[in-house]
């Protein structure tokens, strides 16, 4: 099994941790889920986040040949576009994207000019294709729950699981925006850890944990079954589902859910600029 390279950009503002995935073969990457900073008080964004792996990017000379998003984030922007004008690469997406811009196309009341079929994006990926990163081989897993989109992408020996699985101490990823369900984030849970025990899983997010005072990303298949403390140690369906409920009750939304949807299910593009070249993203009040 092709182990591929893999440097990890932690964003501590959104606790997001990026990846550059690299064939060990060559030159060609992958990037996993971009950041573009985004301060809302004052409406401003920031691309130091994004600079920093396309400063990684060209130091060595790599070919970005994916931007790989695992959905469509609710807690920070994805700077795709921007690394791609700068290095290059293809947009990718769950196709099942459709469905998440249909459910926040109403929610933003957006136009007929928001198109709701993934054509933002430059390849909709279904659960069991396929793709190549120079000589190394992604699959593509359909990992629902979270968000109805969500992909986990197996390359080599390492899968990248966006939101499902966090670390074993901190557990699973919440249920609750439209169109999440507990149950079915459980059964896409199995799905992962049928993979290969060594198999290496970078999560898409970490928060630290009761105990733990660093942040991590990296863990195993193994480990996750043995200790994940929401869905290790044969956890039951049901049990899952009750408490993943009942804590989704008590959370907060994200503090940049409203501008990160509105940027994220355009495949990280602004909404277009008003009749004076200006750009705003909406706030629904009472919506969400
Ligand atoms: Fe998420």
């Amino acid at each position: 099994m092709t182990s591929p390279e893999v440097t990890a950009f932690f964003d501590e503002a959104t606790n997001t941790i990026s990846y550059v995935v690299r064939d060990p073969e060559g030159d060609a990457c992958a990037v996993i889920d971009s950041v573009l900073d985004f301060d809302y008080a004052s409406g401003r964004t920031d691309t130091r986040s994004a600079d920093a792996i396309i400063a990684f990017v060209r130091k060595r000379d790599l070919r970005v040949e994916w931007l790989l998003e695992s959905h469509v984030h609710a807690d920070h922007l994805s700077a795709a576009p921007y690394i791609q004008l700068a290095v290059g690469g293809k947009i990718g997406i769950g196709d099942h994207i459709k469905i998440v811009q249909d459910t926040f196309g109403r929610v933003f009341n957006e136009g007929a000019e928001f198109q709701r079929d993934g054509s933002q994006f430059d390849l909709l990926f279904s659960g069991g294709d396929s793709f190549q990163i120079g000589q190394l081989r992604g699959d593509v897993l359909h990992t629902p729950g979270h968000t109805p989109a969500c992909l986990t992408y197996v390359i080599g020996d390492a899968a990248f699981v966006g939101d499902t699985l966090f670390m074993p101490d901190f557990g699973t990823a919440r249920c609750d925006f439209p169109g999440g369900s507990s149950g079915t984030l459980y059964d896409s849970i199995q799905k992962i850890l049928t993979l290969p025990d060594e198999t290496r899983i970078f999560v898409g997010h970490d928060y630290k944990a009761p105990g733990r005072n660093t942040y991590a990303w990296e863990t195993t298949v193994g480990e996750q079954k043995a200790t994940n403390i929401h869905v290790g140690a044969g956890a039951s369906r049901d049990d899952f589902v009750t408490m993943r409920d009942t804590r989704d009750a008590s959370l907060a939304m994200p503090r940049l859910i409203i501008p990160s949807l509105q940027v994220n299910m355009r495949a990280g593009q602004m909404p277009a600029p008003d009749d004076k070249g200006d750009v705003f993203l909406k706030v629904p009040v009472n919506k969400l």
